[in-house]
C-alpha cells in the first residue's frame, strides 16, 4: 500500500513537472530555411512597412513591445501569447521555426495560421518581412 502511494505521488509530481503545452518544433525542412532578409541590413523604410504588418496582425496579442501583453492577451487562456523579449528568446529561435508557426499556427491555441490561404492570408514574403521586423525590434 505504501509503495502504491509513493508511486502515485511520484507519478503526480512527474505529471506536474511536464510542461503541458510546449510549442511544437517545426519539421526539418522548415528549420533549414533561412530568412531572405538580413535584419541588420534592411533600411528604415523596410522596417516601417514590415512593422505595419506586425501592428495590424500580431500586436493585439504579442504587444507593441513584443512582451506578450497585447490588448487581447488578458482574455486568452493558457497558452498565453509568447513574449518575444524574454532574454535569449529570439536568439534561441531559428528563422524556420518562427516562419512555420506564423504560417501554419500552433494547433489548439489562439495562435492561428497567418499564411497563404488563411483568413489573414499573409504571403510567405510578408511573413519573412514581419520576422525581420521582429528580429530587429525585439533584441533581448
Ligand atoms: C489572437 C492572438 C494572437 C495573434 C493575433 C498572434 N499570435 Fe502569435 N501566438 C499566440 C499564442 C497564444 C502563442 C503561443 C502558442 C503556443 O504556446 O502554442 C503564440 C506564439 C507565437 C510564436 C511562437 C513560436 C515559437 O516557436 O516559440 C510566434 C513566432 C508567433 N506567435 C508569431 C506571431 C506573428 C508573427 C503574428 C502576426 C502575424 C502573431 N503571432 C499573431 C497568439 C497570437
Amino acid at each position: 500500500m505504501k509503495t502504491l502511494c509513493t508511486l502515485a505521488v511520484l507519478g503526480l509530481l512527474t505529471f506536474m513537472a511536464t510542461p503541458a503545452l510546449a510549442i511544437q518544433t517545426a519539421p526539418a525542412e522548415f528549420l533549414e530555411m533561412e530568412n531572405p532578409y538580413d535584419p541588420e541590413d534592411v533600411d528604415r523604410k523596410f522596417l516601417k512597412k514590415a512593422g505595419k504588418i506586425y501592428k495590424r496582425k500580431c500586436k493585439k496579442c504579442h504587444g507593441t513591445e513584443g512582451d506578450g501583453q497585447g490588448s487581447a492577451a488578458a482574455d486568452i487562456e493558457k497558452p498565453k501569447p509568447t513574449s518575444f523579449i524574454e532574454p535569449g528568446y529570439m536568439e534561441g529561435k531559428q528563422d524556420g521555426q518562427l516562419f512555420w508557426i506564423t504560417r501554419d499556427g500552433s494547433p489548439k491555441t489562439e495562435m492561428n495560421a497567418f499564411g497563404p490561404g488563411s483568413e489573414v492570408n499573409l504571403s510567405e514574403d510578408e511573413i519573412w518581412r514581419v520576422i525581420t521586423f521582429m528580429r530587429s525590434a525585439f533584441t533581448r
